[in-house]
């Protein structure tokens, strides 16, 4: 198969008539060689050989997208143009250095397990955080690691937590999160709540006394591989506005739908209730970008779109975001045996410290049979994809989506990474003396 690098690189129609053609060929092919029983992986290495020859970095992308199970490409890649593009901003800036995922999980758990947390729980936090790189969350994944672990050091931190259910019945539980890693909480919490809805339907478990837990679909997800939805959110530091206020009051508190599709990747919400997180603040920072008017006040109140000046962020969707705030903060904060973000001035004592975390899993085989469940997802989905963009956009993506696909191609091909955001895990890999993995 002869590509033109040019035309391939090239903006346009022509490169997503390009991505297409080269999609029907392989599917094609892929369809013949069904038949005669070639493996999958085989076809998949030649055609990445054959477009590495003709010097494009972009059309093994194609081999990336292939759903095993299926046996099919995702869908969202028939759709030609707007993939290409989607496609071409999913790759590395002059500022990244591109890592290999697995060798990130095990580079962070040493990590850990160099600050002393035992080598289970080591591998699951490093495991979560590089899984929410790999879905494009930067803000939350492994740029928090060296904050984690000087929390350990510092002695904020429990890196041996004694996690205990402290009430539970059928249908939920409440955790003593013992100042751990809220990732460990976290998985702790929504491990429990999964046990509880296999019997019950429903399993709802709030932890307390725990610590940041990242990006909140990171454990949210968890429930996808057990048929339930998951939902997860947390508590955090007082950081937005309340509706008509200037003042740092209301938590920027994050919360995440994770649901299961048949063919198609989950739907996955994950969002904070301010207009942006925090962590996205500093990456237009790291990257010398500004910001999105709207998002932040400085000290005065004033608006401002300098990342530096940034002081308080505006809650998401004005009145709606901060009543959203105040309402998953009833379930992470109070109704977890923590206290209300609102309330964390003063002297906090050390079992309302840190964060609280709340989780729900919902058996959907309990409430109707899994597959007529996932079949109707993937329709929504379906005809979500195929509805009319509107002006200035290329397609509608269904809640991620295009995390989906960062995942799928970045596992694959390398995980691009801002050398600030790696520079400072080789910083603190220097002081606990684990040696570093990458170059640059
Ligand atoms: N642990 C904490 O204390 C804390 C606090 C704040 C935020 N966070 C995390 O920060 C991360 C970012 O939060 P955010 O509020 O900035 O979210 P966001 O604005 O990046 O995304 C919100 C949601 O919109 C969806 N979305 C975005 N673009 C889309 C598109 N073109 N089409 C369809 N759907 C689209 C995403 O899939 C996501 O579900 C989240 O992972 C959140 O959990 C954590």
């Amino acid at each position: 198969m002869e590509i033109d690098r040019r035309s391939v690189e090239r903006n346009g129609s022509r490169d997503g008539l390009l991505f297409y053609c080269v999609l029907l060929l392989t599917d094609y092919v892929c369809t013949i060689l069904r038949g005669i029983k070639v493996s999958y992986p085989a076809l998949k290495e030649e055609a990445c050989y054959n477009c590495l020859r003709h010097g494009s970095y972009k059309v093994p992308l194609l081999a990336t997208f292939y759903n095993e199970k299926e046996r099919s490409f995702l869908p969202a890649l028939k759709n030609g143009v707007s993939t290409a593009k989607i496609l071409m901003n999913f790759k590395p800036t002059d500022q990244d250095i591109v890592v290999n995922a697995d060798e990130l999980k095990s580079f962070g758990s040493q990590l850990y397990q160099a600050a002393g947390v035992p080598q289970t729980d080591a591998d699951a936090v490093a495991h979560l955080q590089v899984e929410t790189d790999l879905h494009g969350i930067h803000s939350h994944g492994t740029r928090a690691l060296a904050g984690y672990v000087r929390g350990i050091l510092g002695g904020r931190i429990n890196p041996t937590p004694n996690l205990t259910v402290v009430r539970e019945g059928p249908a939920f539980g409440r955790v003593n999160g013992d100042r751990s890693l809220g990732h460990v909480a976290g998985k702790f919490s929504m491990e429990l709540a999964i046990e509880k809805a296999k019997t019950a339907g429903i399993g709802a478990v709030g932890a307390y006394a725990t610590n940041h837990f990242g990006a909140a679909s990171a454990t949210a997800m968890l429930a996808l591989e057990h048929g339930m939805i998951g939902f997860s959110t947390s508590t955090s530091g007082p950081g937005v506005a309340p509706f008509g206020g200037k003042t740092r009051v209301v938590g920027n508190n994050p919360f995440s739908y994770a649901i299961p599709a048949k063919t198609e990747p989950p739907i996955l919400l994950d969002m904070a209730c301010g207009v942006s997180a925090w962590g996205r603040v500093g990456t237009r920072r790291l990257y010398g970008e500004r910001l999105t008017t709207g998002w932040v006040l400085d000290e005065e109140g004033k608006e401002t779109d300098d990342p530096n000046k940034a002081h308080v962020l505006l809650p998401m969707g004005g009145a709606k975001g901060y009543a959203l705030a105040l309402a998953v903060d009833a379930l992470a904060g109070p109704l977890s045996g923590m206290i209300a973000t609102v309330n964390q001035a003063g002297d906090v004592p050390l079992d309302k410290q840190g964060s609280g975390l709340f989780y729900y899993a919902i058996n959907i085989d309990s409430f109707v049979p899994l597959d007529e469940f996932t079949e109707e997802i993937d329709r929504e989905i379906h005809k979500l994809r195929s509805s009319p963009p509107a002006d200035g956009f290329d397609q509608v993506y269904f809640p991620g989506e295009l995390e989906a696909m960062k995942h799928a191609q970045w596992s694959q091909n390398g995980l691009p990474l801002h050398r600030d955001h790696l520079q400072g895990l080789a910083d603190l890999a220097g002081e606990l003396g684990v040696p570093v993995f990458w170059n640059g």
